[in-house]
């Protein structure tokens, strides 16, 4: 192992207000200097990383401006990409707080290095900040443990990409993601991407952007997340969901959840896709992260807002946690792994892991697959071509998995 890696321990507790992430990337610094300096340099090397190194660091990446908002057309891209297999079936391993640079993020990326998927595609947060050495670290390094898909990798941005003001998600991770696109290879231009073929489309929405605002003024005014005009006019222009001759299965990705059992919602952005869709509005599937675990929840959707099977892993590379769900949409919450795997800190901590999505045709199997390649969960999902509607069917739940009963 990397004598640098990551401890589990270090993210213990992590929460999420920025300052606090600052700090925990300081304090990684300093137990890494602490590793490799003298023991006199100890003090020194704790002021120079968490006061001044945290100050010069917040003020750096903090208070600068945004990096500016990229989107379609751009460099002759469009962000329409058609799925490319070898066999019959397109395989994509999705993966959501997953870059940790951890021990578990190693063993998840080895596990997805072994299934050779067609595209693995991070559904964002890059931790602690998202600066260009936890890039490096997680995806570009030559030891760094992101397995890139046979035709693929794409990457959302989290929040965390955008504490340091998402100028290394933009400039070093998505020039490192590529993907095919018939002959040629394109490199992803834009936070916000459509995969697609005869039967299904994969949309994966920007939600990271907007989901910091001015330092302290985002503490009184929570951002919303919301999809900006520019991939609004993307979503209407080029995907074109509102066409009601289009009548292919769609699968939203993202990084903040459409609806939680657990923490936040963030109904703004199904509203935004309900009022694209117009006519042609109808059920989805909808896989978030941004929670630190698996969950299941049965269709839903907002006034006004899509209807939505949600899906939760962002159990990729973080303690996954395991409290109970104490808040809405208790009727909608279906499954959720609140296995042990051990106890850090005087703390539960469940077990990692990502889902398998394999396309054949109108058909579609998830494999939801912990860190020790167990299946957990095993769904399939069946497209109607006449209605675009789709239709679920769980095939497999582990037992140890916790199904709630309202
Ligand atoms: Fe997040």
């Amino acid at each position: 192992m990397n004598p640098e890696k990551r401890d589990t321990e270090q993210y213990v507790d992590l929460g999420h207000t920025e300052v606090e992430n600052h700090l925990k990337e300081q304090a990684a610094l300093y137990e890494k200097r602490l590793k490799e300096g003298q023991a006199a340099n100890k003090v020194a090397a704790y002021f120079a990383t968490n006061l001044l190194g945290f100050a010069y660091h917040y003020a750096k990446s903090r208070f600068g401006p945004k990096a500016p908002y990229q989107f379609y057309p751009r460099n002759g891209d469009d962000g329409l990409y058609p799925l490319h297999t070898f066999t019959d079936t397109v395989t994509l391993a999705l993966l959501s707080d997953w870059a940790t640079d951890t021990p578990e993020s190693d063993l998840i990326g080895n596990l997805v290095r072994d299934l050779d998927p067609d595209y693995s595609i991070h559904l964002g947060d890059v931790y602690f900040v998202g600066t260009p050495s936890e890039v490096k670290a997680n995806f570009t390094d030559p030891t760094a443990s992101w397995h890139f898909g046979k035709h693929g990798s794409l990457a959302l941005s989290g929040n965390h990409e955008m504490y340091s003001n998402g100028s290394a998600y933009f400039k070093e991770l998505l020039p490192a993601m590529k993907i095919r696109k018939g002959g040629t290879i394109a490199t992803q231009q834009a936070g916000f991407f459509c995969l697609e073929h005869e039967h299904w489309r994969i949309i994966g929405l920007d939600t990271g952007y907007t989901s910091t605002n001015r330092p302290f003024l985002e503490v009184l005014f929570k951002p919303d997340c919301h999809l900006r005009d520019e991939q609004l006019n993307w979503l209407r222009d080029q995907v074109r969901l509102h066409d009601v001759s289009d009548t292919r299965g769609i699968i939203f990705l993202s990084h903040h959840p459409y609806f939680s059992s657990f923490r936040d919602d963030h109904p703004v952005v199904g509203r935004q896709l309900r009022k694209l869709f117009g006519d042609a509005n109808r059920p989805v599937i909808w896989i978030w992260g941004h929670e630190h675990r698996l969950s299941f929840y049965d269709k839903y959707g907002f006034p006004d807002g899509v209807q939505a099977w949600g899906r939760c892993v962002g159990h990729g590379g973080m303690p996954v946690e395991t409290d109970a769900p104490d808040q809405g949409h208790l009727g909608q919450l279906r499954l959720y792994d609140r296995r042990v795997r051990e106890r850090i800190r005087r703390k539960d901590i469940g077990y990692n892991g990502f889902a398998l999505m394999s396309i054949t045709g109108p058909d579609i199997e998830i494999n939801y697959i912990d860190q020790n390649k167990v299946t957990v969960v095993t769904e399939r999902w069946h497209v109607d071509r006449k209605t675009g509607g789709l239709t679920p069917e769980t095939v497999f739940i582990h037992p140890d998995i916790t199904r709630f009963d309202p």
